[in-house]
């Protein structure tokens, strides 16, 4: 990543953070010197998405991101650092630096260019008389036809350490672009060979038609099943969907999500487009914002397995934090959906998706499955659960339907279900209101981080650390002339690597943007950053604030330091003579 500060700056100061958020957030409330609105990352009822136009950055104060304009085209397109740059220098007409248009971008353009020549030199294999001939009879045996060989652009790696290789050489692409695309692997010698040997291969392409990567199924049986494409500069497993290129086409007005590659190409030639598998990961957030892009509903339908079940259960988490509609279909008497379809037709498919149960009814089942009412302690213990799932539905019908369902299966009344919900939904607002009023009661600079991985060790030093760090932000004059700590002083790593940038930029005279920290830390620590930034500072007494957290940071670091020496004295008279 090489674009230069002074153009990314440029870059964030043509592109106002309240313009660019208002196109994707209906800002309205108006607190002080910042906007309010609906958090467009999690789901929420009452705003707690916050704008500062002063500060241009925006910070969530229920999910905790944060960041400045470009952090938050990353997030909520779906874009890498250089394509949020790139649609951000779009969006205000700039053009992108010359320099970055060669390098970086054209490599990239390069791998996707031999991805495309690879999945066509496979496809021809596939289609080559002889060559092709045993995948063609590994296709055939699993029921694939001709048409769903050319929709998903199938192909054969030939069983040979270097056909691919040799026929890229060819076309003028180099072993280093081979290794780097992951289509070659680096042998001992110096020399290498194709990843991918013998196997049926599906080209993984993504919403923009881009061939970006490759998995490859062993014809048969053996180990490993599948092989597929490492993590190259255009290939990431977690941020993409297979065959989301077809199913974001699709009119169905869902999309099923499905464990297996087979299983997509099978539904696909029943009839439902809109099949797609999670390239062997389990679902991630980037993949169901993936889709939610595409969709309001994804019906989850996962192997009938111990761990289908399982990936399903922390699937419905996270699509129903990004307001997806989930239901899930279980295949009946099949271990996949692409048995099922194979044993009973697309047909029969189609009445379990008509009648697929939603989640609710599914989390019902394994509350049921896991405390069966069978007994008077088990009836106790499944209505004890069962409520607390009825209790966490936002509608009261919902609540009401299902109250009644849980009630004839534990054989108790409705009302005495519907009444033990209501006390817990009591109990759960009366909670939220009492962490809602402590909030507002507390200025956000003294609380601990929400994040677990950046707690502080020395609350006292990082309060100060926290202090110097927004008034490096706000007024970067102020530490003009001033004996600085080091980074190494503060107790906090985390704020000592802001502190480090922040403090660079300062002694440079070079303003500081959330533009330019973007590239270099997560939108977690960003959202760290905000949250710190978001914390009043009475600039006007900015030089008397400044030398106290100067202060209270020495002291703090040197209080470690003369304590570790006492320790090291206190061992050392242990053993000469205590
Ligand atoms: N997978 C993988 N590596 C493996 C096994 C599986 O990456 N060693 C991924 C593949 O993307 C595969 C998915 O996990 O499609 C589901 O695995 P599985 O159910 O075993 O494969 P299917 O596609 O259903 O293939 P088949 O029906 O031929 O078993
Ligand atoms: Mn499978």
């Amino acid at each position: 990543m090489a674009f230069s500060e002074k153009f990314l700056e440029e870059l964030a100061e043509r592109n106002e953070i309240t313009d660019v958020v208002s196109q994707y957030v209906r800002l309205t409330k108006k607190t002080g010197a910042n906007l309010f609105g609906l958090c467009p990352f999690h789901s929420e009822k009452t705003p707690s998405f916050s704008v500062s136009p002063d500060k241009q950055i925006y910070h969530c104060f229920g999910c905790g991101r944060g960041g400045g304009v470009i952090g938050f085209i990353m997030e909520i397109e779906n874009l890498s650092f250089r394509d949020a740059v790139a649609f951000l220098a779009q969006r205000a007409g700039m053009p992108l630096p010359e320099e970055e248009k060669t390098e970086e971008a054209s490599q990239r353009r390069r791998l996707l260019e031999l991805n495309r020549e690879a999945a066509r030199f496979f496809h021809s294999r596939l289609m080559d008389p002889e060559e092709g001939a045993p995948a063609r009879d590994y296709v055939a045996r699993r029921g694939i036809s001709g048409t769903m060989v050319r929709t998903f652009g199938l192909g054969y790696a030939p069983d040979s350490w270097t056909a691919l290789a040799d026929a890229m050489k060819g076309k003028g692409y180099s072993q280093r672009d081979l290794l780097e695309a992951g289509l070659m692997k680096q042998g001992r010698g110096g020399g290498g060979y194709d990843t991918f040997r013998n196997r049926l291969m599906f080209p993984v392409i993504d919403v923009r038609g881009s061939v970006i990567g490759f998995s490859g199924r062993i014809l048969g049986d053996g180990e490993p099943k599948y092989l597929n494409s490492p993590e190259t500069p255009v290939f990431s497993k977690s941020h993409n969907l297979f065959a989301l290129n077809l199913a974001k086409k699709s009119k169905s007005g869902y999309i099923i999500l499905t464990e297996g590659n087979i299983d997509v190409v099978s539904l696909h030639q029943a009839g439902f487009d809109s099949a797609v598998a999670s390239l062997g990961t389990s679902l991630t957030p980037e993949q169901a914002r993936l889709m939610a892009r595409y969709t309001g509903e994804v019906v989850l339908c996962y192997d009938s397995d111990e761990a289908g079940r399982k990936a399903a259960q922390r699937g419905i988490g996270i699509l129903e934090k990004l307001d997806l509609k989930v239901r899930v279909l279980q295949v009946p008497g099949a271990k996949d959906p692409d048995e099922f379809i194979r044993a009973k037709g697309a047909d029969a498919f189609r009445n379990l998706l008509e009648g697929s149960q939603n989640q609710v009814e599914y989390r019902l089942r394994a509350v049921e499955e896991q405390t069966p009412p069978d007994t008077d302690e088990g009836r106790v213990d499944y209505l004890r659960s069962a409520a607390q799932l009825l209790a966490s539905l936002p509608g009261t019908v919902e609540r009401e339907v299902y109250a009644r369902r849980v009630a004839e299966r534990a054989g108790v009344s409705r009302e005495a279900v519907l009444e033990e919900v209501d006390r817990l939904r009591r109990r759960k607002l009366s909670g939220a209101r009492k962490r809602e009023a402590r909030e507002m009661a507390r200025p956000a600079q003294t609380a601990q981080p929400s994040r677990r991985e950046f707690r502080y060790e020395n609350p006292r030093s990082a309060r100060a650390e926290e202090g110097l760090i927004r008034l490096l932000y706000l007024d970067p004059g102020l530490a003009r002339g001033k004996e600085l700590p080091e980074p190494e002083q503060f107790s906090s790593p985390l704020l000592g690597r802001f502190y480090r940038e922040l403090r660079q930029r300062a002694e440079n005279g070079a303003p500081i943007s959330m533009a330019v920290l973007a590239g270099r830390f997560t939108p977690e620590e960003l959202g760290h950053l905000t949250s710190i930034l978001d914390g009043t500072e009475d600039l006007s007494r900015g030089e008397q604030a400044l030398s106290d957290y100067i202060g209270v940071i020495a002291a703090q670091s040197g209080e470690q330091e003369d304590l570790l020496q006492l320790a090291q004295r206190k061992r050392k008279n242990n053993r000469y003579g205590g």
